[in-house]
């Protein structure tokens, strides 16, 4: 079945019930319709074949963050989160968890608050708030700084701490976020390329995807090569950070011998790229172009490699920011 088709069914499917029992199911369910997104080959540089799993074939968000909502909720309710129906659960997100979060939520009849930079605009907000989630906006950036007052993840840990009934999962420092990618996205790379996988490249910004496939992957062999990618400073990348202006998440923090080497690609490579993508067919956010202009760049300098990355979503989730960056720029050329 088409996936848009999926998640809209998906959304009609709605109910109060707050039975441990029944949610698990519904997670079960849910982690089934969730993942095996295809992996596209999209480019050969240098000999060197640039593979993308196109993450935005997730039903719920069109985006990789599908996968870190449900194991998430998964872990905490296996946990135990006592008293389950007043529990209000908060997160910080620039929209895609938000919108997966806020569904997946709906979908087990749990509540959850979202807190979102006022930068990435009504659109995203507005769609936040239609998965079902109550919607709180901050002041900051794409890339909150490291001003420890400023931040959505401040904001969220002051409304939780304040009040008993607000549960909040952090995903910037939350193993399941990580899991999510060890027991899907990295396993389903290493299948889909029959193991000949040689290096992974993608932005982060909890850095659940890039540790969690790099886990997976060195497991399964430890020569496979993970490298990072970073906006530039003062990005307008939604999703991602550049984590010498922004604080770096505590799985980064925890998880850094599992990223053999960094890149910096700036926002106007990424742009490029991503109108690159559009032509050809890839209705992407801006991360995918910036992941495909850092693959191409080490591809480059390479041989014999197989290099995966990833497209986390769709640009319909951030299309005002593309069409400021991307229509308006193409229209002009005209
Ligand atoms: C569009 C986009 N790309 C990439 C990422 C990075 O994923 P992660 O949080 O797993 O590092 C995100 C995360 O929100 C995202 O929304």
């Amino acid at each position: 079945m088409d996936v848009f088709v999926q998640a809209n069914k998906l959304s009609l499917i709605h109910t109060t019930s707050v039975s441990t029992e029944l949610i698990l199911e519904k997670l079960f369910f849910l982690k089934k319709m969730v993942g095996n997104t295809p992996l596209t080959l999209i480019d050969n540089v240098n000999g060197n074949p640039i593979s993308a799993k196109l993450e935005y074939y997730n039903p719920l968000s069109h985006s990789v963050k599908d996968r870190p909502a449900i194991y998430m909720f998964e872990g905490a309710i296996k946990k135990g989160i006592p008293n389950l129906e007043e529990t209000i659960f908060i997160e910080a997100s620039s929209g895609n968890f938000g919108i997966a979060y806020g569904l997946v939520g709906r979908f087990l009849g749990l509540k959850t608050m979202i807190v979102i930079p006022s930068v990435v605009g009504e659109e995203t907000f507005n769609r936040v708030q239609k998965s079902g989630a109550i919607v709180e906006k901050t002041p900051d950036g794409y890339c909150p700084r490291r001003n420890e007052r400023d931040g959505a993840i401040v904001k969220v840990k002051d409304l939780w701490l304040k009040d008993p009934k607000k549960e909040f999962l952090n995903q910037y420092n939350n193993a399941d976020n990580i899991r999510a990618h060890f027991e899907g996205t990295g396993p389903e790379i290493w299948k889909q390329t029959n193991g000949k996988v040689k290096m992974v490249v993608m932005g982060a910004g909890t850095g659940g995807s890039i540790v969690g496939i790099a886990r997976y992957l060195k497991k399964m062999n430890p020569k496979i090569k993970c490298v990072a990618v970073q906006p530039q400073m003062n990005h307008h990348i939604q999703g991602l950070r550049n984590y010498q202006e922004s604080l770096e998440p505590e799985i980064i923090q925890k998880n850094r011998d599992l990223i053999d080497d960094w890149v910096e690609v700036s926002d106007k490579e990424a742009f490029l790229a991503t109108e690159y993508l559009w032509r050809r067919g890839f209705y992407v956010g801006s991360s995918s172009g910036l992941n495909y202009f850092a693959a191409k760049k080490i591809a480059r300098k390479h041989k014999n490699l197989n290099l995966v990355t990833l497209f986390p979503d769709t640009g319909l989730n951030s299309f005002k920011l593309l069409q400021r960056n991307i229509l308006k720029r193409l229209s002009l050329r005209k």
